[in-house]
């Protein structure tokens, strides 16, 4: 997995049929994703729960793309060998989801997979400052962690382009989590970000047996661009 900035649409099967992640996955790459994003929910440190990493090791296979696995969990270390050992190429967590994100980050990457680190809405760019030569993504929240479908939360913006400063020629990924279509894509891209999440916006319409629906959102998000 080389690095590059080029704008990569991550759908987030949060939005998928649940009883058909296999074949939703093959779907989405098929009608043009460049990454999948699996959203792992505890009920605890976010108020929904999703599935963990037995499901992800059981999506795995359909996945030819990145499969990109994004803990909303507390704790969240017994559980990282368990994701990586399910195939995860990017782990990401939470800065906020306990004391010790620095020893966190150096699991996961000890584990041979790609560190990504998440900041919600309210948290300050100042809590990655010390963290950027030992991560690969940031990920910035664009709505508060739990839910799909919430409305983009435009103060955060100004926070991408500020983290994109601050990355400078570090070959860091930033990406965009929560609220991302064609109407909020270019300001998050303009400010600096790499990789768009979308659920609601690339599954709307759509289901396996007619995945047309999710290339066209797709293009629509890409064609919003410019
Ligand atoms: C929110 C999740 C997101 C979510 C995005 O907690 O991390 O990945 O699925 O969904 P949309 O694109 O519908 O806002
Ligand atoms: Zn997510």
């Amino acid at each position: 997995m080389a690095f590059d900035r080029s704008i990569k649409i991550a759908p987030s099967i949060l939005s998928a049929d649940f009883a058909n992640f296999g074949l939703e996955c093959e779907a989405i790459e098929a009608e043009g994703a460049d990454w999948v994003h699996i959203d792992v929910m505890d009920g605890h440190f976010v108020p929904n729960i999703t599935f963990g990493p037995a499901t992800c090791a059981a999506i795995r296979p359909h996945i030819k793309t990145v499969m990109d696995v994004h803990l909303m969990i507390a704790p969240v270390d017994p559980y990282i060998e368990a994701f990586s050992q399910a195939g995860a190429d990017i782990i990401t967590a939470h800065v906020e989801a306990g004391p010790h994100i620095h020893r966190t980050l150096q699991a996961i990457r000890g584990t041979g997979a790609k560190a990504g680190v998440a900041l919600n809405p309210g948290t300050d760019l100042d809590r990655v400052d010390y963290l950027l030569d030992m991560v690969d993504l940031v990920c910035i929240m664009t709505v508060n962690p739990g839910f799909g479908g919430q409305k983009f939360i435009h103060s955060q913006v100004e926070k991408v382009r500020k983290l994109r400063a601050m990355i400078g020629d570090r070959p860091i990924h930033i990406e965009i989590d929560g609220g991302v279509t064609p109407e909020t894509a270019p300001l998050v891209v303009e400010a600096g970000a790499d990789v768009l999440v979308a659920g609601s916006a690339v599954f709307k319409g759509g289901c396996v047996s007619n995945p047309a629906p999710y290339g066209e959102n797709i293009r629509a998000i890409r064609g919003a661009l410019g």
